[in-house]
């Protein structure tokens, strides 16, 4: 019996539609429940290995070897600074600090109010758009710590229920490298990071 909401199960079944072994789901199922609780929490990997039919320790197992999966409090936006050889060359050492200056949050930790959390991520597969940040998992390339600061602001400010990588590229990006993605308008929603193309994020 799934302690998640219907339309949550109804995701959690579609997902593992996708796979020929209902197993090979855990990933996304931990986004998913990473989408409910607002980060990974016991029962929540419980639930996944319920739907996997697995064990919770295989579930841990796979949730505490990848740093993206959250499960400690997280807030409604996750604000990434790549600092790896590309970034760091580039400036993105300032970029973090100019991030934890406006925010007023150090790398690793949350604000009071579980409106920011920031870190400093190892390379996220744009350097050729160094400095690279991401908000939520979405992605902003040729960030300076000037527009850095304007990005902060603005979550603080305008606080989007969605943030996407298009719109935000506008806004504070710079030189981008090339457009890598699935272009698609929903972009992610918080208080969690996830990711839409796996269906884990559901309309506003
Ligand atoms: S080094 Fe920053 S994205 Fe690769």
């Amino acid at each position: 019996m799934s302690a998640w909401p219907e339309a949550t199960q109804e995701r959690a079944r579609q997902i593992i539609s996708r796979y020929p072994e209902k197993r090979s789901a855990v990933m996304p199922l931990l986004y998913l429940a990473m989408a409910e609780d607002g980060h990974l929490t016991e029962d929540g990997m419980a639930e996944v290995a319920e739907w996997c039919g697995i064990t919770p320790a295989q579930v841990q197992s796979v949730a505490s070897f990848y740093t993206m999966y959250k499960r400690e409090r997280t807030g409604q936006y996750l604000v990434s600074c790549c600092t790896s050889i590309s970034c760091m060359l580039l400036g993105g050492d300032d970029v973090l600090h100019a991030v934890e200056d406006e925010s007023g949050v150090p790398h690793g930790e949350t604000d009071e109010e579980g409106l920011l959390s920031v870190e400093h991520v190892e390379c996220i597969g744009a350097c050729g758009g160094a400095p690279a940040v991401q908000v939520n998992y979405e992605l902003i390339e040729g960030v300076t710590p000037e527009k850095a600061r304007d990005l902060v602001g603005w979550l603080k400010d305008a606080r989007p229920s969605v943030v996407n990588t298009d719109e935000m590229q506008e806004l504070f990006g710079g030189p981008r490298s090339f457009d890598w993605g699935i272009r698609e308008e929903e972009g992610a929603v918080g208080p969690y990071p996830a990711f839409q193309p796996l269906g884990t994020v559901g309309k506003e």
